[in-house]
């Protein structure tokens, strides 16, 4: 899942075309979301039981009553950043020293009482499986002055029953499970998020036929491993196959998947279905069986190679990518290069791709964090640089060939272009020509780089 900075919200009244009733000055609440898209998705979470009890959502940081940061914790980087996000808060509070300040997420998960104790300006701290609490926490703040914390983790909290706000757009997160049991040994998520559990497949279904009726076109599924999915006797191809006859109008995809679980009938259920994207990520994190058995990934290049046949035999126009991580604990010179090797015989779309960074807790804290800064930069820049050539190489293949692409809106470059998405994930960008948001337009690629796919529109006879 990739990182993405900073999420903003729009007012509920432009969300839901009503006021918030009950809100008043003093109940506006700023969401801050880092991290990855199951982050997002909470946030969305957080906004529905905040709306839920009377609180406006606002999209404007000065205007707020209540800031809450939802924090990522799957790299130092992650965690450095809200740290310093937090220091600018401050003045925040400075300013208005009845604000509240909330840190929700892994990090709240991770930190617990130590981000109140450590970091003065912190009011708040919640973790993943805590967000019902928030409203009466910060009522017992506002009441009594007391500082909140609730950071257990759940067997069974799904949010199953809570309504998400989300923006509206053409694109939307649909968290279908929480947790995580894989415990592979670089990764802090099954500490932070706990043990794996599904939403029920009645649920899951629904939302997403509601997603299709209020206008959104493409729906990402989302679970840290949604391979092992589970509601009654239902696996993940059922419910795909479930919600790709239920929402017949939207594209749906998902991530992430783990190699261990991904099963034949899945990508059979992929294929017969024309609204599930062809596209899979896919993450291997490293082409060296020693090293993928230091990292407790559970399957050797050899398997993760066979899935890859059986997917490209059954889906041929698939789209692929990954995740990968460079200077994991004794990575050699020779372990890497079999990484780049792994990348060269699949021919990824697109990677993901970082550094190992060490975190406590996990069973790789143990180990010693051997490989030095400079070569885990090195072996980084190669893996980029060796994935921007096969993107751009994969993009070529596209010249000349149509796609079907979701118009999203005007691209961010040119008002004079829109951008697109293709099935396969692929951004597309084509002269303005009166589609709106959310058409489907068939576009002829006529040129490509390594991030983008420029091409035309093909008249309708
Ligand atoms: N260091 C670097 N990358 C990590 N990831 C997870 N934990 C770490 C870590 N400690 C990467 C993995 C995973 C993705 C979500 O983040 O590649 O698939
Ligand atoms: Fe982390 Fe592994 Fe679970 Fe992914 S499958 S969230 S990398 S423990």
């Amino acid at each position: 899942m990739d990182e993405r900075v900073l999420e903003k919200y729009i007012p509920m009244e432009s969300l839901t075309g009503e006021p918030a009733a009950e809100a008043e000055t003093g109940r506006k609440l700023y969401v801050e979301t880092y991290g990855c898209q199951m982050n997002f998705a909470d946030t969305e979470i957080v906004n529905g039981i905040m709306g839920k009890n009377g609180y406006d959502i606002t999209e404007n940081i000065d205007d707020s009553a209540i800031i809450l940061i939802n924090t990522c914790s799957i790299r130092e980087m992650a965690e450095a950043r809200v740290l310093q996000r937090l220091t600018e808060i401050k003045k925040y509070k400075k300013k208005n020293p009845k604000l509240v300040v909330g840190i929700i997420g892994c990090m709240a998960e991770r930190l617990k009482r130590d981000l109140i104790t450590k970091k003065g300006v912190v009011d708040l701290v919640l973790g993943p499986d805590e967000y019902r609490k928030l409203p009466s926490l910060i009522d017992n703040l506002i009441d009594t002055g007391e500082k909140g914390i609730a950071v257990k983790l759940s067997r069974v909290e799904t949010y199953d029953d809570i309504l998400p706000i989300r923006k509206e757009g053409i694109s939307a997160w649909l968290s279908i499970m929480r947790g995580c049991d894989k415990f592979c040994s670089f990764c802090v998520v099954p500490y932070t998020r706990g043990r794996e559990r599904s939403r029920p497949l009645e649920g899951v279904v629904n939302e997403i036929v509601k997603l299709e009726q209020e206008g959104f076109r493409d729906v990402t599924l989302l679970g840290q491993n949604v391979n092992s999915y589970r509601s009654e006797s239902h696996d993940f191809s059922d419910l795909l196959a479930s919600c790709a006859i239920a929402a017949p109008g939207l594209r749906i995809r998902f991530t992430t998947s783990h190699p261990q679980d991904l099963s034949l009938k899945l990508i059979e259920t992929i294929a017969k279905h024309d609204n599930l994207c062809k596209y899979i990520h896919l993450p291997v994190q490293s082409g060296s069986d020693r090293v993928l058995e230091l990292m407790k990934r559970s399957y050797t290049v050899e398997h993760y190679m066979s899935i890859m046949q059986s997917i490209k035999s059954i889906l041929p126009d698939v789209s692929l990518s990954t995740d990968i991580i460079s200077g994991f604990c004794t990575e050699t010179e020779e372990d890497h290069k079999m990484t780049l090797d792994i990348m060269r015989e699949v021919k990824y779309d697109g990677a993901y791709m970082f550094k190992y960074s060490p975190r406590e807790k996990t069973k790789a804290w143990q180990m010693e964090d051997d490989v030095d800064e400079e070569t885990k930069t090195r072996r980084l820049m190669e893996i980029v640089e060796l994935q921007r050539d096969i993107s751009e190489e994969k993009n070529r293949q596209t010249v000349g060939r149509e796609y079907e692409v979701i118009i999203e809106g005007i691209s961010k470059k040119s008002d004079k272009m829109l951008f697109g998405r293709t099935d396969g994930n692929k951004t597309v960008i084509i002269p303005v020509n009166g589609a709106k948001p959310g058409d489907r337009v068939m576009v002829k690629v006529t040129k490509a780089n390594s991030a983008t796919l420029f091409g035309e529109a093909i008249p309708v006879n």
